[in-house]
């Protein structure tokens, strides 16, 4: 692994003026769990992103009403929806990028592991088409528990044999998001200007904030990191528990959805620079797949960077979380081979 940028690409969404039309290529991207409550407010951001071209909306309900409504904002997207499995490959065929954020979400009392005895088979079938129908798509896997399903996407993929392990990523970039926000409140800086990179996996004590890297510096003391990390680690579960049974967290994902395709759409387009923090098959640690800063390219992941220097803090909690994230991402592997 490569050492660690100094700096993350920030990415600005709803920023008209890194478009000039005509200059880039058309870009098909297709949502899976579209009607869903992060796959509406993810339409909609995909709808005002200028780099797409086209919009494919897929979801077992409901997918009509949603295009329909998304199709009439004024941007340059044609947005078509599908509905069913029997509309599943047209939804597919020729796109460039697919987001999964099909599949139950959590609700109080809950973890993410609680979700898949659900959510693993309905990830294993829609990789199965995009195996068949759009095999060198880049992959952006929302489905919880992330741990596994990006697991069991690589397995589906192998089976198939169309696994490219530069086009399979877990969104992680809430967490991101999280930690930016919590760290730009406690350090009193403005929060257009934080950085920090996020490594690990996407549960519990498996998402590691290196706040140690964050940017700008702030000396925080000890105890405030401690707080913010605990913070960023719960953060699903803050939501969870405010939206009291009814679901998890939707808008502020959505968000962070559409800014990690933004950054594969840039790559895949050739913008220089562009770094994110995502769950991707890795040799950074023993793990095979481990979240960290990556940075994309015209083929996916062009290079996946090393953790950097961690605090004394940061090397616990990376001990800690191994066991975790091996466990999770061996039942993911198990299942997608015994099913
Ligand atoms: P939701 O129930 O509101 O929406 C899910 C949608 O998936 C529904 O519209 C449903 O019809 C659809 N769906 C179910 N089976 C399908 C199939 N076979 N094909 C296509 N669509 C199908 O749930 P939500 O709040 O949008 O959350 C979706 C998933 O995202 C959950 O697993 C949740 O845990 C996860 N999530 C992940 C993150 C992250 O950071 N990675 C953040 C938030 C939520
Ligand atoms: C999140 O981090 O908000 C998601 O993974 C949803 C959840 O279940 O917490």
């Amino acid at each position: 692994a490569a050492a660690s940028p100094s700096t993350c690409a920030s990415t600005h969404l709803l920023s008209r003026s890194y478009y000039s039309a005509g200059s880039y290529p058309e870009r098909k991207v297709a949502i899976l769990g579209a009607a869903g409550g992060i796959g509406q407010p993810l339409a909609l951001l995909m709808k005002l992103n200028p780099f797409v071209s086209s919009l494919s909306l897929y979801d077992i309900a409901n997918t009509p009403g949603v295009a329909a409504d998304v199709s009439h904002i004024n941007y340059p997207a044609q947005v078509a929806g599908y509905v069913g499995e029997e509309e599943l490959g047209k939804a597919l065929e020729g796109s460039d990028l697919v987001i999964i954020p099909a599949g139950v979400p959590r609700k109080p009392g809950m973890t993410r592991d609680d979700l898949f005895n659900i959510n693993a088979g309905i990830v294993k079938s829609l990789c199965v088409a995009i195996a068949k129908y759009c095999p060198n798509a880049l992959v952006n896997m929302i489905s919880n528990p992330v741990n596994s399903t990006v697991p069991i996407a690589a397995e589906v993929f192998k089976k198939a044999g169309t696994y490219d392990e530069k086009k399979l990523f877990g969104v992680t970039t809430l967490d991101v998001v999280r930690a930016k926000t919590f760290y730009a409140g406690k350090a009193k800086v403005p929060v257009a200007d934080v950085d920090v990179p996020v490594i690990g996996g996407h549960a519990g004590i498996t998402i590691l904030p290196l706040f140690s890297q964050a940017t700008p510096k702030a000396n925080l003391p000890d105890d405030d990191i401690e707080a913010l990390t605990k913070r960023t680690q719960d953060g699903g579960t803050e939501v969870v528990e405010a939206k009291a049974g009814k679901g998890s967290a939707t808008l502020s994902m959505a968000y962070a959805g559409a800014v990690f395709a933004d950054a594969c759409i840039k790559g895949l387009n050739g913008v220089p620079d562009i770094v994110e923090c995502s769950f991707v098959q890795s040799s950074v640690t023993e793990l095979p797949f481990f979240a960290s800063q990556v940075k994309l390219g015209k083929n996916g992941v062009e290079k996946v960077y090393g953790l950097g220097l961690l605090s004394e803090f940061e090397k616990q909690g990376l001990e800690k979380l191994k066991p975790e994230l091996k466990a999770s991402i061996e039942k993911g592997i198990k299942f997608a081979n015994q099913n």
